[in-house]
């Protein structure tokens, strides 16, 4: 059986000293639940400070994700960060992909596949993102979408089977209060589970699929129930210690 996976996707929130009590709260309830694989992602500016927090005294083993990084490992790029960079700040995770990245900072299938490439090159592992529009899913084409976003970076993946991480998370279910039933997500997890499987039966056993979108202590476990579903990539949620200890105890 696949380990489950909780990841907290901070985004532009908790970059300063907020990180450390965070982080540290993480850390003592990761404590708890250590069948569970614990990851949290906060901005860049407070990798550093959680790393401290993480691996310092506490010394716990959750999992410190970047939210984003450059795919070339070094140059005239102003205001990126490469993997290695990501690494030398104690994180072993990044997120790629994410729908924010793709919709608000124009990143596309081919770029994202390029990142996951350079990661997987600099042993950090991907946590890559994907998921249709309400407009995409009204009009019947969450698979389509879907499929065309994981076969971009699919070889990629196959090149180190149980490395990378994939979520999905539907656009239309991030930061609205809507969640997808744990029945629809299953549907879209199965089927990105058969594409791994076209590349190789490895991988898709291997493979955690995480799903996003207003994921909260709540609604965790239904979805968390589902065959396919390894985890959650949660981001509001993931900003308040005890809510998001209540999710690491729901996996
Ligand atoms: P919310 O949990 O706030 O809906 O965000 C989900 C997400 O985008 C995690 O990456």
């Amino acid at each position: 059986a696949r380990r489950p996976l909780i990841a907290g996707n901070w985004k532009m929130n908790a970059g300063g000293q907020e990180a450390m009590p965070l982080a540290a709260a993480v850390a003592r309830a990761a404590k708890e639940f250590s069948k569970v694989e614990v990851v949290v992602a906060p901005p860049y500016t407070a990798l550093a400070a959680a790393a401290h927090e993480l691996f310092g005294e506490n010394k716990s083993d959750v999992g410190l994700a970047a939210q984003n990084m450059h795919p070339e490992t070094s140059g005239a790029f102003t205001g990126e960060i490469s993997a290695g960079m990501l690494k030398e700040s104690g994180a072993s995770l990044v997120i790629l992909g994410h729908s924010e990245r793709r919709q608000l900072f124009g990143e596309t299938d081919e770029l994202v596949a390029r990142k996951v490439g350079s990661a997987i090159a600099a042993e950090l592992r991907p946590i890559v993102c994907v998921g249709e529009t309400l407009e995409e899913r009204e009009a019947g084409k969450t698979l389509e979408v879907v499929e065309r976003q994981v076969r971009a970076f699919l070889d990629e993946l196959a090149k180190q089977p149980g490395f990378g991480v994939i979520a999905y998370e539907p656009v239309w279910a991030i930061g609205t209060g809507r969640v997808a039933s744990p029945e629809d997500a299953q549907k879209v997890h199965a089927n990105i589970r058969g594409l791994l499987a076209s590349a190789s039966i490895e991988l898709a056993s291997v493979t955690r699929i995480l799903y996003g979108g207003s994921v909260k202590a709540d609604n965790a476990e239904g979805l968390l129930s589902q065959p396919d579903i390894d985890g959650a990539l949660v981001g509001g949620a993931s900003l308040d210690a005890a809510g998001f200890r209540k999710i690491i105890e729901a996996a």
